[in-house]
């Protein structure tokens, strides 16, 4: 059942459509923005995905010939900033007891590495304010990662950018959504962007490059600044990503008329140094990424609420209390840490993440009518 209508293939988008106040567009100016397939698994394919019975060996694949090979890990759902789309003022967060140990983290891992997952992404809240997010990096290396990220607001990641880079992480992802400080001070509540920029440069010259950077735009509040986050992309070689805002903020205030889509984004940029698709663009990742045509940086957009990529989404996700999701917006969850604290073996922590891969839903649900906003918020179960 497909929920959003896509049909594979290109969509071609005239620039000259463009929405903002942009007046340099060139006119007539066509170009093919999408050409991500099957944005949600089909369920009517011929092997019949409803009769296939769940695999016991082999790679954790589900219903619909997703093959999981990303594993996202939360590692605690505090933060040192309170990003008005994420978190409200009085946050509770959990107990510490509730949270799995890095022996626990390395336990999962080193069993979804068994099932040919190879890549790894840390997230929080924010991952950096847990201690010892080196040592686990170390740990998820000696298991055989050779794909490290993390998704930081890069508030602490200056003086461990060296130490993380040396423990073997390969990528960061850096959350930033002004370029302007008073701004970036009140979306984020705290922190400040001086901080984050200085972070930046460091995890640079450390070798964490090209750095991506992500960026969430709320309508009214920091789209003004699309055409100055791409001409950072262009100054700086970072990789802007633009991301629609979802309904994951733990104040429930979401509304559809706050977020800019993707589309708009690229159409606005477009308008003033015209962009093409990446070839070879990542099908796998979230982002559709562009580069300027003239050959000076790029950028990305994800537009999980207007063009969903479910149909090749390949991430399990674990929150920092040990539930296994197979979705951002999934209503069902089951929990390792409880398993494990009990004593469960490896092959029984195996059979959970192959039921949990096996449980998932073709696509999210976000633009039907039934649509149900899953109980936990953004920062309780990881970007
Ligand atoms: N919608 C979209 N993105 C969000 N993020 C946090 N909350 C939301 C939301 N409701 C982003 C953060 C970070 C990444 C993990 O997810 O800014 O970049
Ligand atoms: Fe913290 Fe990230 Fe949420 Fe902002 S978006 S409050 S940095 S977890």
């Amino acid at each position: 059942m497909s929920h959003d209508g896509a049909q594979p293939g290109a969509t071609g988008l005239s620039a000259g459509r463009a929405s903002s106040s942009v007046a340099t567009a060139p006119e007539g100016v066509a170009v093919a923005l999408s050409v991500r397939p099957h944005r949600t698994a089909s369920s009517g394919a011929p092997d019949s995905p409803a009769a296939a019975s769940m695999p016991v060996t082999g790679a954790l694949v589900d219903r619909y010939g997703r093959v999981h090979s990303d594993l996202r890990l939360s590692i605690t759902d505090r933060c040192n900033l309170r990003c008005v789309y994420c978190m409200s003022e009085d946050m509770t967060f959990q107990a510490r007891e509730e949270l799995l140990t890095f022996d626990e983290i390395e336990r999962v891992s080193a069993v979804a590495r068994s099932l040919g997952v190879t890549s790894v992404r840390l997230t929080g809240g924010e991952p950096l304010v847990r201690r010892g997010v080196e040592d686990l990096v170390a740990r998820l290396r000696a298991l055989g990662y050779d794909d490290i990220a993390l998704t930081t607001n890069a508030v602490r990641l200056g003086p461990l950018a060296r130490r993380l880079r040396a423990a073997g992480l390969t990528r960061v992802n850096v959350s930033c959504d002004s370029l302007r400080p008073e701004r970036y001070a009140s979306i984020r509540r705290r922190g400040d962007l001086a901080t984050v920029l200085a972070a930046m440069n460091e995890a640079e010259s450390v070798g964490l490059a090209p750095l991506k950077v992500n960026v969430v735009l709320l309508r009214g509040v920091n789209d003004d600044e699309v055409l100055d986050f791409a001409s950072f992309a262009r100054e700086t070689g970072r990789v802007v990503r633009f991301i629609e805002f979802m309904p994951l903020d733990a104040p429930g205030q979401w509304d559809r008329g706050q977020l800019i889509a993707g589309r708009e984004v690229l159409e606005r940029i477009h308008a003033v140094w015209p962009i093409e698709p990446v070839d070879g663009s990542d099908h796998v990742a979230p982002a559709e990424r562009f580069r300027f045509r003239d050959g000076r940086g790029e950028i990305g957009v994800i537009s999980s609420v207007t063009e969903p990529f479910c149909g090749t989404c390949n991430r399990l996700r674990l929150t920092a209390d040990g539930s296994l999701r197979n979705c951002l917006f999934a209503n069902e969850e089951s929990s390792v840490r409880d398993a494990l604290r009990r004593g469960a073996s490896d092959h029984e922590i195996e059979q959970m993440m192959r039921r949990a891969v096996w449980a998932k839903h073709p696509g999210h649900a976000i633009n039907e009518p039934a649509f149900l906003r899953p109980h936990r918020s953004m920062s309780m179960i990881g970007g």
